[in-house]
Protein backbone atom coordinates (compact mmCIF):
# COMPACT_ATOMS: atom_id res chain seq x y z
CA UNK A 1 0.00 0.00 0.00
CA UNK A 2 1.28 3.33 -0.84
CA UNK A 3 0.61 6.36 1.79
CA UNK A 4 1.29 9.03 -0.44
CA UNK A 5 -0.95 12.34 0.03
CA UNK A 6 -0.07 13.59 -3.12
CA UNK A 7 -2.19 10.24 -4.62
CA UNK A 8 -5.53 12.29 -3.54
CA UNK A 9 -4.44 15.52 -5.08
CA UNK A 10 -3.31 13.45 -7.90
CA UNK A 11 -4.46 16.41 -11.26
CA UNK A 12 -4.81 15.24 -14.92
CA UNK A 13 -3.80 17.98 -17.19
CA UNK A 14 -6.54 19.16 -19.88
CA UNK A 15 -5.05 19.24 -23.49
CA UNK A 16 -7.75 20.50 -24.79
CA UNK A 17 -8.80 23.15 -22.34
CA UNK A 18 -6.11 25.15 -20.42
CA UNK A 19 -5.42 24.09 -16.61
CA UNK A 20 -5.87 20.39 -14.97
CA UNK A 21 -8.54 19.10 -13.35
CA UNK A 22 -8.57 17.25 -9.76
CA UNK A 23 -9.20 13.66 -10.46
CA UNK A 24 -11.11 12.78 -7.29
CA UNK A 25 -14.20 14.90 -7.92
CA UNK A 26 -17.53 15.30 -5.92
CA UNK A 27 -20.94 15.21 -7.11
CA UNK A 28 -23.88 17.04 -6.57
CA UNK A 29 -26.67 14.92 -7.51
CA UNK A 30 -28.66 15.12 -4.55
CA UNK A 31 -32.38 16.17 -4.46
CA UNK A 32 -32.72 17.15 -1.11
CA UNK A 33 -31.75 21.32 -0.87
CA UNK A 34 -30.12 21.29 1.95
CA UNK A 35 -28.59 18.21 2.17
CA UNK A 36 -26.85 19.71 -1.22
CA UNK A 37 -25.64 22.68 1.03
CA UNK A 38 -24.49 20.66 3.82
CA UNK A 39 -22.71 18.16 1.88
CA UNK A 40 -21.38 20.50 -0.69
CA UNK A 41 -19.79 22.27 2.16
CA UNK A 42 -18.59 19.82 3.79
CA UNK A 43 -16.95 18.07 0.66
CA UNK A 44 -14.83 21.00 -0.01
CA UNK A 45 -14.10 21.18 3.73
CA UNK A 46 -12.87 17.59 3.23
CA UNK A 47 -10.57 18.50 0.31
CA UNK A 48 -12.45 18.14 -2.69
CA UNK A 49 -11.33 20.14 -5.32
CA UNK A 50 -13.33 19.68 -8.19
CA UNK A 51 -17.40 19.90 -7.97
CA UNK A 52 -19.82 18.65 -10.79
CA UNK A 53 -23.24 20.27 -10.96
CA UNK A 54 -25.92 20.31 -13.63
CA UNK A 55 -29.07 22.75 -14.40
CA UNK A 56 -30.83 19.26 -14.24
CA UNK A 57 -30.26 18.91 -10.44
CA UNK A 58 -31.55 22.00 -10.11
CA UNK A 59 -29.78 23.15 -7.30
CA UNK A 60 -27.08 25.06 -8.41
CA UNK A 61 -28.51 27.70 -6.27
CA UNK A 62 -27.92 25.63 -3.42
CA UNK A 63 -23.96 24.77 -4.66
CA UNK A 64 -23.41 28.35 -5.22
CA UNK A 65 -24.32 28.82 -1.71
CA UNK A 66 -22.24 26.29 0.11
CA UNK A 67 -19.68 27.46 -2.30
CA UNK A 68 -19.93 31.41 -1.72
CA UNK A 69 -20.12 30.41 2.04
CA UNK A 70 -16.28 28.59 1.85
CA UNK A 71 -15.24 30.99 -0.70
CA UNK A 72 -15.67 34.06 1.77
CA UNK A 73 -14.82 32.40 4.89
CA UNK A 74 -11.13 32.18 3.08
CA UNK A 75 -10.65 29.02 3.86
CA UNK A 76 -10.76 27.80 0.23
CA UNK A 77 -9.98 30.02 -3.27
CA UNK A 78 -11.92 30.05 -6.19
CA UNK A 79 -9.63 29.59 -8.25
CA UNK A 80 -8.55 26.30 -6.43
CA UNK A 81 -11.14 24.57 -7.24
CA UNK A 82 -12.43 22.85 -10.69
CA UNK A 83 -16.16 23.90 -11.07
CA UNK A 84 -18.33 21.69 -13.68
CA UNK A 85 -21.57 22.25 -14.35
CA UNK A 86 -24.23 21.05 -17.85
CA UNK A 87 -26.43 22.14 -20.21
CA UNK A 88 -29.61 20.10 -20.32
CA UNK A 89 -32.37 18.41 -23.25
CA UNK A 90 -34.20 21.49 -23.59
CA UNK A 91 -31.52 23.77 -24.15
CA UNK A 92 -29.58 22.19 -26.98
CA UNK A 93 -31.07 24.77 -29.64
CA UNK A 94 -27.25 27.12 -30.33
CA UNK A 95 -29.81 30.57 -29.55
CA UNK A 96 -30.56 28.34 -25.54
CA UNK A 97 -27.05 28.02 -24.90
CA UNK A 98 -25.68 31.17 -23.76
CA UNK A 99 -29.05 32.33 -21.81
CA UNK A 100 -28.68 28.77 -19.70
CA UNK A 101 -25.34 28.98 -19.19
CA UNK A 102 -25.79 32.12 -18.00
CA UNK A 103 -28.14 31.31 -15.83
CA UNK A 104 -26.40 28.58 -14.48
CA UNK A 105 -23.52 30.65 -13.75
CA UNK A 106 -26.02 33.17 -11.84
CA UNK A 107 -27.21 30.51 -9.45
CA UNK A 108 -23.66 28.84 -9.05
CA UNK A 109 -22.76 32.52 -8.13
CA UNK A 110 -19.62 32.58 -10.43
CA UNK A 111 -18.43 34.66 -12.76
CA UNK A 112 -16.69 31.78 -15.04
CA UNK A 113 -16.79 27.70 -14.73
CA UNK A 114 -13.72 25.16 -15.61
CA UNK A 115 -15.63 23.05 -17.61
CA UNK A 116 -19.33 22.89 -19.68
CA UNK A 117 -20.67 19.81 -20.85
CA UNK A 118 -23.37 18.84 -22.79
CA UNK A 119 -25.39 16.64 -20.07
CA UNK A 120 -27.00 14.16 -22.81
CA UNK A 121 -26.51 14.02 -26.78
CA UNK A 122 -30.90 13.96 -26.71
CA UNK A 123 -31.98 17.17 -27.63
CA UNK A 124 -35.71 17.38 -26.49
CA UNK A 125 -38.23 20.22 -27.30
CA UNK A 126 -36.78 23.46 -26.45
CA UNK A 127 -38.76 25.61 -23.93
CA UNK A 128 -38.54 25.89 -20.07
CA UNK A 129 -40.03 22.50 -19.42
CA UNK A 130 -36.99 20.06 -18.58
CA UNK A 131 -39.00 17.16 -19.22
CA UNK A 132 -41.55 17.87 -22.32
CA UNK A 133 -44.16 14.82 -22.76
CA UNK A 134 -46.47 14.05 -25.07
CA UNK A 135 -50.17 13.01 -24.31
CA UNK A 136 -49.17 9.68 -24.35
CA UNK A 137 -46.26 10.30 -21.40
CA UNK A 138 -43.59 10.17 -23.91
CA UNK A 139 -40.44 12.43 -24.04
CA UNK A 140 -40.58 14.95 -26.63
CA UNK A 141 -37.72 14.66 -28.94
CA UNK A 142 -36.07 18.06 -30.71
CA UNK A 143 -34.93 16.46 -34.17
CA UNK A 144 -33.71 20.20 -35.42
CA UNK A 145 -31.07 20.08 -33.73
CA UNK A 146 -27.82 18.40 -33.70
CA UNK A 147 -25.02 17.40 -31.21
CA UNK A 148 -22.66 19.43 -33.45
CA UNK A 149 -24.86 22.59 -33.91
CA UNK A 150 -25.20 22.23 -29.62
CA UNK A 151 -21.29 22.16 -29.85
CA UNK A 152 -20.71 25.02 -31.86
CA UNK A 153 -22.54 27.12 -29.37
CA UNK A 154 -20.50 25.59 -26.32
CA UNK A 155 -17.31 26.50 -28.81
CA UNK A 156 -18.43 30.37 -28.71
CA UNK A 157 -18.39 30.57 -24.90
CA UNK A 158 -15.12 29.30 -24.64
CA UNK A 159 -14.37 32.13 -27.20
CA UNK A 160 -15.74 34.70 -25.22
CA UNK A 161 -13.64 33.75 -22.11
CA UNK A 162 -16.82 32.04 -19.94
CA UNK A 163 -16.14 28.70 -19.20
CA UNK A 164 -12.01 27.12 -19.42
CA UNK A 165 -12.73 23.92 -21.37
CA UNK A 166 -16.25 22.39 -22.65
CA UNK A 167 -16.95 17.94 -22.96
CA UNK A 168 -19.60 15.52 -23.19
CA UNK A 169 -21.37 13.60 -20.67
CA UNK A 170 -23.37 10.37 -21.39
CA UNK A 171 -21.82 10.04 -24.89
CA UNK A 172 -20.46 6.11 -26.80
CA UNK A 173 -17.11 6.42 -28.02
CA UNK A 174 -18.81 7.01 -31.93
CA UNK A 175 -20.49 10.06 -30.70
CA UNK A 176 -17.46 11.35 -28.68
CA UNK A 177 -15.12 10.48 -31.75
CA UNK A 178 -17.50 12.41 -34.08
CA UNK A 179 -17.81 15.65 -32.10
CA UNK A 180 -13.95 15.14 -31.61
CA UNK A 181 -13.43 14.86 -35.58
CA UNK A 182 -15.64 17.85 -36.27
CA UNK A 183 -14.78 20.10 -33.47
CA UNK A 184 -12.66 22.86 -34.04
CA UNK A 185 -12.60 22.94 -30.33
CA UNK A 186 -12.18 19.45 -29.15
CA UNK A 187 -13.79 18.01 -26.08
CA UNK A 188 -11.73 18.33 -23.56
CA UNK A 189 -13.47 15.79 -21.13
CA UNK A 190 -15.68 12.82 -21.51
CA UNK A 191 -18.28 12.40 -18.50
CA UNK A 192 -20.04 8.85 -18.52
CA UNK A 193 -20.67 6.32 -16.10
CA UNK A 194 -17.69 4.11 -15.15
CA UNK A 195 -16.66 1.79 -12.23
CA UNK A 196 -15.62 -2.09 -12.34
CA UNK A 197 -18.60 -3.68 -13.35
CA UNK A 198 -18.97 -0.97 -16.52
CA UNK A 199 -15.27 -0.40 -17.16
CA UNK A 200 -15.25 1.62 -20.59
CA UNK A 201 -12.40 0.22 -21.76
CA UNK A 202 -12.46 0.87 -25.24
CA UNK A 203 -13.60 4.35 -24.61
CA UNK A 204 -10.85 5.13 -21.90
CA UNK A 205 -8.51 4.26 -25.01
CA UNK A 206 -9.90 6.36 -27.36
CA UNK A 207 -9.78 9.04 -24.73
CA UNK A 208 -6.43 8.70 -23.67
CA UNK A 209 -4.89 8.52 -27.55
CA UNK A 210 -6.48 12.22 -27.92
CA UNK A 211 -5.36 13.70 -24.76
CA UNK A 212 -9.20 13.78 -23.79
CA UNK A 213 -10.12 13.28 -19.85
CA UNK A 214 -12.46 10.12 -19.12
CA UNK A 215 -14.58 11.65 -16.06
CA UNK A 216 -16.34 8.63 -14.70
CA UNK A 217 -19.46 8.97 -12.67
CA UNK A 218 -21.22 6.17 -9.81
CA UNK A 219 -17.71 5.60 -9.31
CA UNK A 220 -18.98 3.44 -6.03
CA UNK A 221 -21.74 1.50 -8.20
CA UNK A 222 -24.81 4.46 -6.95
CA UNK A 223 -25.28 1.59 -3.95
CA UNK A 224 -27.28 0.14 -6.44
CA UNK A 225 -27.95 -3.68 -7.21
CA UNK A 226 -25.82 -5.74 -7.49
CA UNK A 227 -23.76 -3.34 -5.05
CA UNK A 228 -19.79 -2.90 -6.07
CA UNK A 229 -19.10 -2.51 -2.59
CA UNK A 230 -19.82 -5.35 -1.56
CA UNK A 231 -18.34 -7.17 -4.63
CA UNK A 232 -16.56 -10.10 -3.11
CA UNK A 233 -12.90 -8.75 -5.18
CA UNK A 234 -13.29 -5.11 -3.79
CA UNK A 235 -13.80 -6.44 -0.03
CA UNK A 236 -11.01 -8.52 -0.10
CA UNK A 237 -8.43 -5.98 -1.49
CA UNK A 238 -10.06 -3.39 1.44
CA UNK A 239 -9.19 -5.89 3.86
CA UNK A 240 -5.73 -6.39 2.72
CA UNK A 241 -5.11 -2.75 2.32
CA UNK A 242 -6.37 -2.01 5.71
CA UNK A 243 -9.03 0.63 3.95
CA UNK A 244 -12.63 0.79 2.88
CA UNK A 245 -14.22 -0.83 -0.76
CA UNK A 246 -15.58 2.55 -1.33
CA UNK A 247 -11.33 3.39 -0.90
CA UNK A 248 -10.31 0.97 -3.05
CA UNK A 249 -12.66 1.73 -6.10
CA UNK A 250 -12.13 5.31 -5.93
CA UNK A 251 -8.17 4.32 -5.72
CA UNK A 252 -8.73 2.23 -8.59
CA UNK A 253 -10.45 5.07 -10.73
CA UNK A 254 -7.54 6.97 -10.32
CA UNK A 255 -4.57 4.89 -10.40
CA UNK A 256 -6.18 3.48 -14.26
CA UNK A 257 -6.05 7.24 -15.67
CA UNK A 258 -9.56 8.64 -15.20
CA UNK A 259 -11.24 11.43 -12.88
CA UNK A 260 -14.32 10.26 -10.81
CA UNK A 261 -17.29 11.56 -9.44
CA UNK A 262 -18.82 10.53 -6.42
CA UNK A 263 -21.56 11.55 -4.09
CA UNK A 264 -22.35 11.35 -0.64
CA UNK A 265 -24.64 13.06 1.90
CA UNK A 266 -23.28 11.64 4.97
CA UNK A 267 -19.92 13.85 6.38
CA UNK A 268 -18.03 10.46 7.85
CA UNK A 269 -17.98 8.94 4.15
CA UNK A 270 -17.02 12.48 2.27
CA UNK A 271 -14.15 12.21 4.54
CA UNK A 272 -13.18 8.75 3.88
CA UNK A 273 -14.03 8.86 0.19
CA UNK A 274 -11.01 11.43 0.49
CA UNK A 275 -8.85 9.66 2.12
CA UNK A 276 -7.57 7.61 -0.57
CA UNK A 277 -4.46 5.92 -1.40
CA UNK A 278 -2.91 3.73 -4.40
CA UNK A 279 -3.42 0.41 -4.37
CA UNK A 280 -0.55 -2.24 -5.41
CA UNK A 281 -0.06 -3.28 -8.80
CA UNK A 282 -1.62 -7.32 -8.12
CA UNK A 283 -5.06 -5.43 -6.85
CA UNK A 284 -5.85 -3.24 -9.65
CA UNK A 285 -4.65 -6.08 -11.76
CA UNK A 286 -7.55 -7.78 -9.46
CA UNK A 287 -10.11 -5.81 -9.86
CA UNK A 288 -9.49 -4.64 -13.88
CA UNK A 289 -9.16 -8.34 -14.60
CA UNK A 290 -10.61 -10.49 -12.03
CA UNK A 291 -14.10 -8.86 -12.20
CA UNK A 292 -16.49 -10.06 -15.15
CA UNK A 293 -19.97 -8.53 -13.69
CA UNK A 294 -21.19 -6.04 -16.25
CA UNK A 295 -24.16 -3.51 -15.36
CA UNK A 296 -24.98 -0.65 -16.50
CA UNK A 297 -26.75 1.34 -13.44
CA UNK A 298 -27.77 4.21 -15.54
CA UNK A 299 -29.78 3.98 -18.85
CA UNK A 300 -29.94 8.04 -19.60
CA UNK A 301 -27.38 6.87 -22.21
CA UNK A 302 -30.10 5.19 -24.13
CA UNK A 303 -32.84 7.72 -23.81
CA UNK A 304 -31.35 10.92 -22.34
CA UNK A 305 -34.18 10.61 -19.90
CA UNK A 306 -31.75 10.34 -15.84
CA UNK A 307 -32.16 7.53 -13.32
CA UNK A 308 -30.84 4.77 -12.14
CA UNK A 309 -32.21 1.65 -12.62
CA UNK A 310 -34.53 0.27 -9.11
CA UNK A 311 -33.23 -3.68 -8.91
CA UNK A 312 -34.81 -4.97 -5.94
CA UNK A 313 -33.13 -7.72 -3.75
CA UNK A 314 -30.30 -7.70 -6.37
CA UNK A 315 -31.83 -9.30 -9.48
CA UNK A 316 -31.58 -7.70 -12.53
N1 LIG B 1 -24.09 12.74 -16.49
C1 LIG B 1 -24.95 11.96 -15.92
O1 LIG B 1 -25.89 11.49 -16.56
C2 LIG B 1 -24.78 11.60 -14.49
C3 LIG B 1 -25.58 10.59 -13.95
C4 LIG B 1 -25.39 10.25 -12.61
C5 LIG B 1 -24.45 10.91 -11.83
N2 LIG B 1 -23.72 11.93 -12.38
C6 LIG B 1 -22.74 12.68 -11.55
O2 LIG B 1 -21.93 11.78 -10.84
C7 LIG B 1 -22.02 12.02 -9.42
C8 LIG B 1 -21.76 10.75 -8.66
O3 LIG B 1 -22.71 9.73 -9.03
P1 LIG B 1 -23.32 8.74 -7.99
O4 LIG B 1 -24.22 9.47 -7.07
O5 LIG B 1 -23.87 7.60 -8.72
O6 LIG B 1 -22.00 8.31 -7.16
P2 LIG B 1 -21.62 7.07 -6.24
O7 LIG B 1 -20.57 7.60 -5.35
O8 LIG B 1 -21.34 5.87 -7.09
O9 LIG B 1 -22.93 6.70 -5.43
C9 LIG B 1 -23.43 7.51 -4.40
C10 LIG B 1 -24.04 6.58 -3.35
O10 LIG B 1 -22.99 5.90 -2.68
C11 LIG B 1 -23.11 6.08 -1.28
N3 LIG B 1 -21.75 6.24 -0.74
C12 LIG B 1 -20.90 7.28 -0.93
N4 LIG B 1 -19.75 7.09 -0.29
C13 LIG B 1 -19.86 5.89 0.34
C14 LIG B 1 -19.00 5.17 1.16
N5 LIG B 1 -17.78 5.61 1.48
N6 LIG B 1 -19.42 3.96 1.65
C15 LIG B 1 -20.64 3.50 1.34
N7 LIG B 1 -21.51 4.15 0.55
C16 LIG B 1 -21.12 5.35 0.06
C17 LIG B 1 -23.96 7.31 -1.09
O11 LIG B 1 -24.71 7.19 0.10
P3 LIG B 1 -24.93 8.39 1.18
O12 LIG B 1 -25.26 9.64 0.43
O13 LIG B 1 -26.09 7.86 1.97
O14 LIG B 1 -23.68 8.49 1.99
C18 LIG B 1 -24.86 7.29 -2.31
O15 LIG B 1 -25.99 6.48 -2.08
C19 LIG B 1 -23.40 12.65 -9.26
O16 LIG B 1 -23.54 13.40 -8.07
C20 LIG B 1 -23.44 13.55 -10.49
O17 LIG B 1 -22.67 14.71 -10.25
C21 LIG B 1 -23.85 12.26 -13.69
Amino acid sequence: MVENDDFRHTKLALSNGSGAIPALGFGTLIPDPVATRTATKAALDAGFRQLDASERYRNESEVGEAMREVFTAGTVKREDVFIATKLWNNNHRPERVKPAFEASLKRLRLDYVDLYLIHTPFAFQPGDEQDPRDAGGDVIYDEGVTLLDTWRALERLVDEGRCKAIGLSDVSLEQASAIFEAGRIKPAVVHVESHPYLPQWDLLDYCKQNGVVLQAFAALGHSSEPKLLGDPVITAIAERVNKTPAQVLLAWAIQRGTALLTTSTTPSRIKENFEVSALPDDAMREISEGIETRVRFNPVVETGIPGFIPRGNGVR
